[in-house]
């Protein structure tokens, strides 16, 4: 049994803000230091009283288009966000209320940028164990909200948006040419929870401590380029096959010079690499499937190829999943 992505889709808040829109809108920063920096040239951010849920809906709709599925066919759904809707019930669960799926197990994952290849390795266990058929992953965000924007070092880096996959069941025999996932590597060290970090909660009905996103931006960039490649070699070795035999790499969307960084490090072309990055920022948990889904879309990405998503985040947390797409 395989776990195979039949349908992906996304969705994006609003019109794109540029980086002069927001030196526009009073942040100290420029053009020029946020593209020689970051490569990024835009990100699109959330009208007010939009949710993670809006978004998460969006995407999953087109998602469970292209796969050809109706909702009410899906025995699991699970969101990674770290921008819920509310503390609690999931956004995972509103979301199921608002496709119209009543009875699927359905929970959130909260493993930040590593978030959305926490949920797909999840989803690949339970479908080639035989106990699920017909899942909705989903990567959404609204990480616009818990931003300091007078804090130029990580307000210009952020975008919000979601990204979806239909993963089912695939018997092997079906799945000669395309069998779908082929491995996924996790990974976590909490020992540097302190490099990135939203460290505020509620307590007797108040934030108590810090609501915004804080980051030690050298740490997180050495960091991420230590495990990115660490991970994609190690994924790809567990499936018998070398880094340069994959034909497509989609990498968590936070830094062109990360990105640009771990592909040096791997031996492969730019030409290899979906980004995203430039007209999106940094969406955490919607990042890799917004880029899938644009490159499957856009015609780059196409059946029996071979995929390589890896993604790293607050925790710090990261992953890789290898698949035949
Ligand atoms: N505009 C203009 N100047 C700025 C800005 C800005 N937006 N932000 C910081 N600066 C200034 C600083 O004040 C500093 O000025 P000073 O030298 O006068 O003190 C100068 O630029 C250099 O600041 P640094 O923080 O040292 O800049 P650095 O080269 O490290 O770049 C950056 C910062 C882009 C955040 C980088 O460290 C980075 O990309 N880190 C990776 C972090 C990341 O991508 N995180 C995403 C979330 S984590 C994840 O998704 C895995």
């Amino acid at each position: 049994m395989y776990a195979r992505i039949t349908g992906t889709g996304s969705y994006l808040p609003g019109l794109p803000v540029s980086n002069d829109d927001l030196v526009r809108r009073g942040v100290d920063t420029s053009d020029e230091w946020i593209i020689t920096r970051t490569g990024i040239r835009a990100r699109h951010l959330v009208e007010p009283g939009r949710m993670t849920s809006d978004l998460a809906f969006e995407a999953s709709c087109r998602a469970l288009e292209a796969a050809g599925c109706k909702a009410s066919e899906l025995d699991l759904i699970i969101v990674a966000t770290t921008t819920p809707d509310f503390i609690l019930p999931s956004t995972a669960c509103l979301l199921q209320a608002r496709i119209g799926n009543v009875g699927a197990m359905t929970f959130d994952v909260q493993a930040v940028c590593g978030g959305f290849m926490y949920a797909l390795s999840i989803v690949e266990k339970f479908i080639r164990s035989g106990s699920h058929k017909k899942a909705l992953v989903v990567g959404a965000e609204v990480i616009s909200r818990i931003l300091d924007w007078q804090d130029r070092g990580t307000c210009v880096l952020f975008g919000d948006g979601a990204g979806a996959v239909v993963v089912e069941a695939s018997e092997a025999y079906e799945a000669y040419d395309t069998p779908g996932i082929l491995s996924t590597v996790m990974r976590a060290d909490g020992s540097h929870h302190g490099i990135l970090s939203v460290a505020g909660q509620i307590c007797g009905g108040q934030i108590v401590g810090d609501p915004f996103l804080r980051m030690d931006g050298q740490a997180v960039f050495k960091f991420a380029v230590r495990v990115l490649s660490e991970v994609a070699h190690e994924c790809c070795d567990s499936a018998g096959i070398s880094p340069s035999g994959i034909d497509w790499l989609i990498p968590h969307q936070a830094n062109i010079r990360i990105i640009e960084s771990t592909v040096r490090k791997l031996n492969l072309s730019m030409d290899k690499v979906v980004v995203t990055v430039d007209r999106h920022g940094n969406t955490s948990a919607a990042s890799i499937p917004l880029a899938l889904d644009v490159a499957v879309r856009d015609g780059r990405i196409r059946r029996g190829q071979k995929i390589l998503l890896e993604g790293v985040g607050a925790g710090v947390t990261w992953g890789a999943v290898l698949l035949q797409f």
